[in-house]
C-alpha cells in the first residue's frame, strides 16, 4: 500500500514528537512542512526529510491527504478552515478552536466538504485512561458518583520559548491543559450535562524563567479556574486547573463509586498506573494495563483517523468530542462571569475503546 501524504503546519515545540511518531505509521508519510517562520520551516523539513513549503503550497499539494495543525490555539480555527477548504482531513492540536462558534463552523465546513476532523488530545487512547475506562465499565467501583480532577502547576514560564500564547484568551490552564482532563473524564463517564465555574487571574503579567529568563509577558486570561461538572449519567466532578501553584501533593484524577475508588493516572500522559481500592479493602490494587501504549504516542489519534477512514468507521479523537470539551470549557468561564450553572447544548458518545494492544501497523 502506498503511504498517504501528511502535511504539517506549525513546526514549533510539539511538532517533533508528531514527526517522530509519524515515522512509525507504515500507511502515512510526512511529505511537507510549513511554518510562518521560514527558519523553522527549513529546519523541520531538513530534520524530517520533508519538503519546506509555504502554507499555500502545502494546501494546494494533491499528494497531501491529511494535515496536522500544530499552530498555537489562537490560530487553530483559521488554519483548520483553510485545510478543510483545500479538501484535506485535518488533525488539530487542542483546543479545536478558541470559541464554540468557530469550532461549530469548522465541523459544519468539514461535513459539507466530506473531510474528517480529528483533534488532540489523544492521550485518552493510551494504556492509562483505557485501563481506567475498562475498570469502570467492568464495575470495579460500582456506580460512579463523584470525582476529583486536579491540574495544579505553574504554567510553561520556565521552559517554553513562546510562552505568550499560554496567557492569551484561548489558553490559560483551563483551555491549555483542561482538554486532557475533560477528554479523559468524558471517556470515563460520558457526556457532561452542565458546568459551573469560578476563576481568577493572578496578576497582569508574568516574569519568565528558563530560556527567556527575565522577559515579562502580559497575562490576559484566568490563571486559576475551579469548576463543577455534572455528567449526564449523574456523577459530579470537581475540576481545578491552575498555573498559580508551585507545589502540590494532590492526585490527578480520582473517581468515587458506590463500591470503591479508582485512581486515574495523569491524563497528559499515555501510561499508568491505574489503582483501585474497593469498599472494605484496606489497600490499593494496581490493575494490569489493557494495552502497551504507555510512551508518548502523540499522533495515535491521527493514525486512528486514517485507519478509520480506510475501515469506514468513526475515528476516536473526533471533532464532536473536541467541540463538547470546548463547550464545557467556555461554559465554565461563562458560569464564572454570570454566577449561574451553564447547561451544554452539545452531547457526545464515548469514543469506542481501544484495545487490546494494536500496533502502529494495525492502525493503518
Ligand atoms: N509544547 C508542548 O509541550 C505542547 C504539548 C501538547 C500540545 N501542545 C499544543 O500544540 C500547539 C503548538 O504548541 P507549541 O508548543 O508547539 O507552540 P510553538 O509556539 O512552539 O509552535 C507553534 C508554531 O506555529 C507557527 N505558526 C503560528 N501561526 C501560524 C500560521 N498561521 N501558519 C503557519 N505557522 C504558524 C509558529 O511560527 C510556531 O513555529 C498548541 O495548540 C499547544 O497547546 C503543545
Amino acid at each position: 500500500m502506498t503511504p498517504v501524504g501528511i502535511g504539517l503546519i506549525g513546526a514549533g515545540m510539539i511538532h517533533r514528537i508528531y514527526a517522530e511518531n509519524l515515522r512509525r505509521i507504515p500507511g502515512a508519510r510526512l511529505v511537507a512542512v510549513a511554518d510562518q517562520d521560514p527558519a523553522r520551516t527549513e529546519a523541520a523539513a531538513a530534520a524530517w526529510e520533508a519538503r519546506a513549503v509555504s502554507v499555500e503550497a502545502l494546501l494546494a499539494d494533491p499528494a497531501i491527504h491529511a494535515v496536522l495543525n500544530l499552530t498555537p490555539p489562537q490560530a487553530h480555527a483559521a488554519v483548520s478552515q483553510a485545510i478543510i477548504a483545500a479538501g484535506k482531513h485535518v488533525y488539530s492540536e487542542k483546543p479545536l478552536a478558541v470559541t464554540v462558534p468557530e469550532a461549530e463552523a469548522l465541523l459544519a465546513a468539514a461535513a459539507a466538504r466530506g473531510v474528517r476532523v480529528g483533534c488532540a488530545p489523544d492521550t485518552f487512547l493510551g494504556a492509562g485512561i483505557q485501563t481506567a475506562r475498562k475498570a469502570l465499565d467492568d464495575g470495579w467501583i460500582g456506580t460512579p458518583l463523584a470525582g476529583l480532577a486536579l491540574m495544579l502547576g505553574h504554567g510553561p514560564d520556565t521552559w517554553h520559548p513562546h510562552a505568550e500564547f499560554f496567557y492569551a484568551p484561548g489558553a490559560g490552564p483551563l483551555f491549555d491543559v483542561g482538554p486532557y482532563y475533560l477528554t479523559a473524564l468524558v471517556t470515563l463517564l460520558g457526556p457532561i450535562r452542565r458546568v459551573w465555574g469560578a476563576a481568577r487571574q493572578s496578576g497582569p503579567r508574568r516574569i519568565l524563567a528558563g530560556p527567556r529568563a527575565g522577559d515579562v509577558i502580559p497575562v490576559a486570561t484566568p490563571t486559576h479556574v475551579a469548576a463543577q461538572l455534572e455528567f449526564a449519567a449523574g456523577p459530579l466532578v470537581t475540576l481545578v486547573t491552575s498555573f498559580d501553584v508551585w507545589a502540590t501533593e494532590t492526585p490527578r484524577i480520582e473517581i468515587y463509586g458506590s463500591e470503591g475508588t479508582l485512581a486515574v493516572p495523569d491524563p497528559n500522559t499515555f501510561g499508568g498506573p491505574v489503582r483501585v481500592r474497593r469498599a472494605q479493602q484496606d489497600s490499593w490494587a494496581t490493575l494490569p494495563l489493557v494495552h502497551a501504549w504507555t510512551e508518548n504516542c502523540r499522533g495515535l489519534g491521527l493514525a486512528d483517523l486514517l485507519a478509520a477512514e480506510a475501515q469506514g468507521r468513526p475515528h476516536r479523537a473526533h471533532g464532536a468530542l473536541a467541540l463538547h470539551v470546548l463547550e464545557a470549557m467556555a461554559g465554565i468561564l461563562h458560569a464564572h462571569e454570570t454566577g449561574t450553572w451553564v447547561t451544554l447544548t452539545t452531547t457526545v458518545e464515548r469514543p469506542a475503546p481501544l484495545g487490546p494492544a494494536p500496533t502502529w501497523r494495525d492502525l493503518t
